[in-house]
């Protein structure tokens, strides 16, 4: 009998040597005689195991992990493709308590399914959502995103529902779905996840908002340094395109819907919009003034959704499920579960799909194991670059979108990245001011000439110069960055930095390090 085994082909498994295990389990089954077929799965998201390689024994998944190509043969001496217990032996991958405490509806079948078997995503629910699409009319699609309460995972927790509705009121012969699968942000990793694990669901959530809005034609544009994913995507639409998903009769609707991979160089301004959509025309990725918003003037003129790759892979369950089932998850306004990536200096790092309403603290310890190496936190940065640090004692903030706002915070694309003691805050404020330098597409003047003077302004608190009146200044920049940009780069750099001075006031003395290095 043939013995499924599962080593996951995602980078994340592969930067730690996925493709090496693959190779010594199909290499070791040979020599031994036994038939072996090995499944290239997307990850399940338990980055502290990886590569996770998983056996099928009597319809259950037994897990082993992290495992090294020279852990091989001493997985086949302990049987492991009956389950047979090895220092490596996690038990059942469902029980494993990071995976089982989980709520996962977008990622569902992530880490499950082989990416590209068609045959796996429809075994798994994939294509329900699009086929319940295909018999309503698009109005009651976009009143169904809507009512679910979905926001739009990128950053700003814009409701999906309204842009999809300006669209489709929107006049115009040719809309575009655009996906926005930049994932700039520090410590994220979602959209990339989704792209080399379950692409389908991408490809079904942009093909039910071409339905919902008259759209014909779809781009996800991505960065260079996601080699894998562009792959696996661009594979995944020419076998949707062949089994008649995509292309002229969405699964025989009469409805038109195709869609492309398009590759950005990677700047982190080109995750915005306004600048994306100026990528995606050959253009120079500089920020356009709103309005015209996207929705109405977007690609090449045309009214278009600007999603990201969460929010569009959230919409085949509400679409399946509906809206009242995807909307009773999460607390306030903040509805439906959001996949929180666990990153930077953490235990247990990873990805980790829940319902909105865990408090900050539950995540960083409980979830995450606190620091990887045992020290205390000083604090996490949620929300990329351009989100706040929390200290310890803001850990009892609720993972929702209103809760981190009232803390001058934001959640953005849910990447929480992890500090120990050791981290010096003035250095992370002086970091945040030379990103924004550095990626500043140069529009604006606050952001563009402001973060260089505010990188100068740390600079001199750190050597000792004025220390007090430099301060105020650099507040007071924070504050002209903040009302007088044109986008979120130089809006939200103060974020980052103002949270550093207000929770780690003792960091901002003068530093005998920079000293000693100039
Ligand atoms: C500097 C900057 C970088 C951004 N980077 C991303 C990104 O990498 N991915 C993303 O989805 N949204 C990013 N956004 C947010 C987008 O502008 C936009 O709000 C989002 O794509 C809309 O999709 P959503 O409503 O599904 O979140 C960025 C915004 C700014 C200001
Ligand atoms: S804030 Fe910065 S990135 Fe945004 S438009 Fe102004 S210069 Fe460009």
């Amino acid at each position: 009998m043939t013995v499924t085994v599962f080593v996951p082909g995602d980078s994340a498994a592969l930067a730690v040597g996925a493709d090496k295990v693959a190779a010594a389990i199909e290499r070791e089954a040979k020599t031994r005689s036994l038939d072996v077929h090995v499944v290239r799965n997307g990850s399940r998201g338990l980055l502290w195991l990886e590569p996770l390689v998983e056996v099928r024994v009597d319809h259950h998944r037994i897990a082993y992990g992290p495992v090294r190509a020279a852990d091989v043969p001493g997985l086949f001496d302990a049987n492991f493709l009956e389950g047979g217990v090895h220092p490596l032996f996690q038990g059942q991958t469902r029980d494993i308590p990071f995976l089982a405490r989980q709520t996962r509806l977008t990622f569902s079948r992530c880490g499950v399914t082989d990416p590209l078997s068609l045959e796996d995503y429809r075994r798994y629910q994939g294509l329900k959502g699009l086929e319940k699409a295909i018999a309503m009319a698009p109005a009651d699609i976009v009143k169904q995103v809507t009512d679910s309460g979905l926001r739009g995972r990128g950053g700003a927790g814009f409701p999906t529902g309204i842009k999809w509705k300006t669209v489709l009121d929107a006049p115009g012969d040719r809309k575009y779905i655009v996906c926005n699968a930049d994932e700039g942000d520090s410590g994220t990793f979602s959209d990339r996840m989704v792209m080399e694990g379950d692409p389908f669901v991408l490809i079904e959530g942009m093909a039910i908002a071409g339905l919902a809005t008259g759209a014909t034609k779809g781009y996800v544009y991505t960065r260079s340094e996601y080699p894998h994913a562009i792959r696996m995507m661009t594979a995944a639409i020419e076998i949707a395109r062949e089994a008649g998903i995509l292309g002229p009769s969405v699964m025989g609707s009469g409805h038109t819907f195709d869609m492309e991979v398009r590759m950005g160089a990677g700047a982190y301004v080109c995750g915005e919009e306004t600048s994306l959509l100026n990528s995606l025309e050959g253009k120079r990725g500089i920020v356009r003034a709103k309005p015209p918003l996207p929705a109405l003037q977007g690609l090449f003129g045309c009214p278009t959704v600007v999603n990201n790759v969460i929010s569009l892979a959230s919409v085949p369950v509400i679409m399946d499920r509906g809206a009242a089932f995807y909307r009773d998850y999460g607390v306030g306004r903040s509805h439906g579960t959001i996949p929180i990536q666990l990153a930077g200096n953490v235990k247990h790092g990873g990805l980790y799909e829940t319902a909105f309403g865990l408090t900050l603290g539950e995540l960083v310890y409980d979830i995450g194991g606190g620091t990887a190496n045992g020290r205390p936190v000083k604090a996490v940065q949620v929300g990329g670059p351009l989100g706040a640090y929390f200290p310890p004692s803001l850990f009892d903030t609720i993972f929702d979108y209103e809760a981190f706002a009232a803390k001058d915070g934001l959640i953005g694309h849910a990447g929480i990245v992890v500090f120990d003691d050791t981290a010096d805050m003035m250095k992370q404020a002086r970091f945040a001011m030379e990103f924004c330098a550095v990626e500043s597409c140069g529009k604006c003047t606050p952001c563009r000439i402001g973060s260089t003077r505010g990188v100068e302004t740390v600079d001199r608190i750190a050597r000792g110069i004025e220390p007090e009146k430099n301060r105020a200044l650099l507040a007071d920049l924070c504050n002209t960055m903040k009302f007088g940009s044109l986008c979120a780069l130089g809006g939200f750099t103060p974020y980052p930095v103002m949270s550093a001075m207000t929770h780690f006031p003792e960091d901002f003395a003068p530093t005998p390090l920079v000293e000693a290095a100039e």
